[in-house]
């Protein structure tokens, strides 16, 4: 019997409807595009993990130092006897908040990619055997049902993820987590924050190419799942900084003009040559622009934390 509980509750055909849905949109649309959440199979599992090592690639690093200095304040703010982390990924840096957690009963990691989780589950029992593990594949923008664990829940959304949602989109989540919050539940959310534009275009577009191999694995997936004749290298790698949205957008410009037939939809697709198809949106805050965004959800900054250099934030929210 697995030590741990794995919930799934994206049916194998909902994932696959989902990305058809998701295809024919984007790519029927003008300028072109694909949502994010598409590039985490294993292998874009695997390099995310890869850039969050990379020397250009500052947000897991920050996150993780105010993570390390303020756990005990967060364990003494929250008492949370449950963690339900959204987008949790590998759950690497959440370690520090687990350990500083005394109270801590069930640990409730969500995300869409099946492997991340059981990574990370696998890692987390053979240090931490008595934690009741509770992994859910979801996607957190739809909605979830939580296991029954004790209260009060620290909801976690770690590494700057909210910014890979639209204006729109990020504002329905947070709804939707405010309607998890009972009283004396807390959100703890981590968002990185507007800086230099050099600074964050050298995040997105490193110079060992990892960044551009994550972009581009958003095509093998594609290709796998619907059949599709995506060549990667018929595409470049493109980040840019957009001052007046403040968001970093990655996108895959055509080098030549293209035809990609995609026969699990019947779609043939062309590309000019130069087109860009954009494949992720990477908004930056600012402390205003959170709590604000906050406030429009019916929930009240209380506490707000960044790393020495003030990269990254990570804020502690309660319902109002
Ligand atoms: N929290 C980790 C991982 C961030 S990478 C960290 O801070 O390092 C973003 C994670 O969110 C990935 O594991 C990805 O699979 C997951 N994810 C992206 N969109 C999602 C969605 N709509 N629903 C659930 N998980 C999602
Ligand atoms: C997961 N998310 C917060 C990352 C980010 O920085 O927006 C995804 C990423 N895209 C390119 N590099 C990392």
């Amino acid at each position: 019997m697995s030590p741990y509980e794995l919930t799934r509750t994206l049916p194998e055909d909902a994932t696959d409807a989902a990305l058809r849905a998701d295809v024919l949109h984007g790519l029927t649309q003008s300028p072109k595009s694909l949502p994010p959440k598409w590039f985490y199979d294993a292998r874009g599992s695997e390099l995310f993990e890869e850039i969050t090592a990379l020397d250009e690639y500052y947000p897991t690093r920050a996150e993780r130092e105010i993570l390390l200095d303020r756990a005990p304040e967060i364990a003494a703010a929250t008492g949370a006897r449950t963690l339900v982390e959204l987008g949790s990924g590998s759950s690497e840096k959440t370690r520090h908040l687990l350990d500083a957690l005394p109270l801590l009963h069930s640990y409730v990691p969500v995300d869409v990619s099946g492997s991340a989780l059981t990574g990370a589950a696998d890692t987390l029992l053979a240090e931490r055997p008595d934690l009741h593990v509770h992994a859910l594949i979801a996607d957190f923008t739809k909605e979830l049902t939580l296991p029954d664990t004790p209260g009060p829940r620290l909801v976690a959304f770690l590494g700057g993820t909210i910014g890979n949602l639209l204006p729109d989109e990020r504002a329905d989540f947070l709804a939707s987590v405010r309607a998890m919050l009972v009283p004396g539940d807390a959100l703890l959310l981590g968002t990185d924050l507007v800086k230099d534009e050099s600074v964050l275009v050298r995040a997105y577009d490193d110079a060992s190419g990892v960044t551009a191999a994550f972009n581009k694995n958003v095509l093998a997936v594609v290709d796998r799942e619907l059949g599709a004749d995506f060549d990667p290298a018929d595409f470049d790698h493109v980040a840019l900084w957009d001052s007046g949205r403040r968001w970093i957008e990655m996108r895959l410009r055509a080098r030549r003009d293209l035809t990609v037939k995609i026969p699990e939809l019947d779609l043939v697709v062309t590309f000019e040559a130069g087109e860009e198809m954009r494949t992720e949106v990477s908004a930056k805050f600012t402390q205003t622009t959170v709590r604000s965004e906050l406030a429009g959800a019916g929930m009240e900054l209380a506490h707000w934390w960044t790393d020495e250099a003030g990269r990254f934030a990570l804020s502690l929210a309660t319902a109002v």
